[in-house]
């Protein structure tokens, strides 16, 4: 085994990681060791989009622009992509558009969140297309202004994007897709000692080695949960294995009946695959989180972590999920459900990791809601998530799988109300309010800053009569505010 340093391309230097802790941020190498310090520091944990940079990486033999927050990114995460920041951006001969178009729109005032929002909206431009405005807003979920207000930046970005990117990165792309190339060369990096490493392996045999050898690592994939252990809780993380060079864990597999995705695959890359499976999927992503957020945190970092207020863990429940987990040698399959034992305690042994998740996709006579029930509509954490899958035996509920989050210690199943469905019409509200009411059988909730147990209660009986009541065919529009994107479902 010949271990390399981690290593990444910045201002077309190669950088090789060497003398720093392994849990240090990519936000705390730029600003303490580069002294770059255009990139602030707003909440360290997220939210706030002031230390957005932008990883471009080749995926799928493509160049991608994706924006990432720097202050929970770790700096052996950037190995193999190339690190851009708010610097890189204006040229000799002026500001780049993204920051000539803030400048045209009056886009900043004390300019605290600017260079965020700028890498933003440069990785937006980079995506291609001219976006419309509920893509810039999308766009900008992720990055908090607090003295300008949100039309003028929105137009900057509107006007900028409008325009394909004519940068030095665009010019250069090709170069850059070479290097890029070459850095991904199958090879396993390492950093640090044994008391305190970044290990990033290139496989899954070696993977499995190491967690073996050192079943107490911390297994890190997107860090968009880790990180804050480090910056919030100053978990004192000493032994990091990383997932995001594992050969075959970043796959999506489409087969007939399923979507397979491996552990590492991130939400942004999940999002259309969910989407076609049902479009509840697709309208609960794009809220997961920010772009930033979805660039990074890993269907499999979603589900590991065992979060009772995880969105995709009760939507992927009530789908019929089962996930596949790997130590040493030993591979095994369960069905998601039986994965969360109680609050934070997940059927995963020591130096076992999550390998992949296989979704169904809908059958003919089965159809699917989910909604997610939070404060605010962008970037907020769920007080509950409802899904629902039913199968129809014409108007007859042959089977029913109910999954919510926020209501217990797990994402958990409600037999009592998917039990009232069975057998019943679907189209007699008399068997929606039997299955709302049901419910409390099911869960007790808790009450917290988020939501109290009644009204986690009262969302969650809504949430379902809401569901069933559109299966039933009460057209969505007299449900929803905007009504839901039928997409074409073969199964409806
Ligand atoms: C600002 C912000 C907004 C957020 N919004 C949402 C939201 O809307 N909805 C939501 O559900 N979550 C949200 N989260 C939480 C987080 O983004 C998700 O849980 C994300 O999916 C975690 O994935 P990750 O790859 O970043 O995991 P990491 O942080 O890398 O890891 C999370 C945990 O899982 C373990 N782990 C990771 N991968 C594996 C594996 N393959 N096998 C075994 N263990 C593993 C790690 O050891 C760790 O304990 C948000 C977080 C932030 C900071
Ligand atoms: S500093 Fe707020 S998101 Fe990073
Ligand atoms: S310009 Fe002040 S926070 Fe945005």
């Amino acid at each position: 085994m010949s271990l390399r340093p981690v290593r990444f391309l910045r201002r077309g230097r190669l950088v090789e990681v060497a003398e720093v802790h392994p849990r240090t941020t990519l936000l705390d190498w730029l600003r303490l060791r580069e002294r770059s310090c255009g990139t602030k520091e707003g909440c360290a944990e997220g939210d706030c989009g002031a230390c957005t940079v932008v990883l471009a990486r080749l995926r799928d033999g493509r160049m991608v622009y994706e924006p990432v927050n720097a202050c929970i990114h770790l700096l052996g995460q950037c190995d193999g992509a190339e690190v851009i920041t708010v610097e890189d951006l204006a040229e000799a001969d002026g500001l780049h558009p993204v920051q000539q178009a803030m400048v045209e729109k009056h886009g900043s005032q004390c300019g605290f969140c600017t260079p965020g929002i700028m890498m933003s909206l440069f990785a937006l431009q980079h995506e291609g297309g001219a976006p419309d405005r509920d893509a810039v807003n999308e766009a900008l979920a992720g990055n908090l202004c607090r003295c300008t207000g949100y039309r003028p930046i929105v137009e900057a970005a509107l006007d900028a994007c409008s325009r394909s990117p004519s940068d030095r990165f665009s010019k250069t792309e090709a170069s850059t897709s070479k290097v890029l190339a070459a850095l991904d060369d199958g090879s396993d990096a390492w950093f640090g000692d044994p008391q305190a490493f970044f290990a990033a392996p290139a496989s899954e045999d070696l993977l499995s080695r190491i967690l073996e050898e050192t079943p107490d690592a911390t297994i890190l994939a997107g860090s968009t949960d880790v990180g804050l252990r480090i910056t919030k809780a100053l978990e004192p993380i000493e032994r990091i294995v990383w997932l995001g060079r594992v050969k075959g864990l970043d796959r999506v597999e489409d087969l007939p009946d399923a979507v397979v995705f491996g552990a590492t695959v991130t939400h942004a890359r999940a999002l259309p695959h969910l989407e076609a499976i049902d479009p509840d999927l697709g309208d609960m992503m794009r809220r997961f989180g920010s772009k930033q957020i979805r660039a990074a945190g890993t269907v499999g970092g979603n589900i590991a972590n065992g979060s009772p207020i995880g969105d995709l863990a009760p939507a992927l429940i009530a789908l019929g999920a089962t996930i596949e987990l790997r130590k040493a040698e030993r591979l095994r399959t369960i069905p998601l459900e039986s994965f969360f034992i109680e609050y934070r305690k997940q059927d995963r042994e020591p130096g076992e990791y999550l390998r992949r998740v296989a979704v169904p996709k809908l059958r003919p006579g089965e159809l699917f809601r989910c909604f997610k029930i939070s404060k605010r509509r962008d970037e907020d954490i769920s007080s509950t998530l409802g899904a629902v899958k039913v199968t129809l035996d014409g108007d007859l509920v042959a089977a029913a799988r109910i999954a919510y989050g926020g209501m217990a210690g797990t994402p958990k199943r409600a037999p009592a109300a998917e039990a009232a469905l069975i057998g019943r019409s679907i189209k007699q509200a008399a068997t929606w309010r039997a299955a709302a009411a049901a419910l409390p059988g099911d869960y007790r909730p808790l009450s917290d800053h988020r939501a109290s147990a009644r009204y986690r209660m009262q969302a969650a009986q809504a949430v379902l009569v809401k569901a069933l009541a559109e299966m039933a065919g009460l057209p969505s529009a007299s449900t929803r505010l905007h009504p839901r994107r039928e997409a074409s479902l073969a199964a409806e």
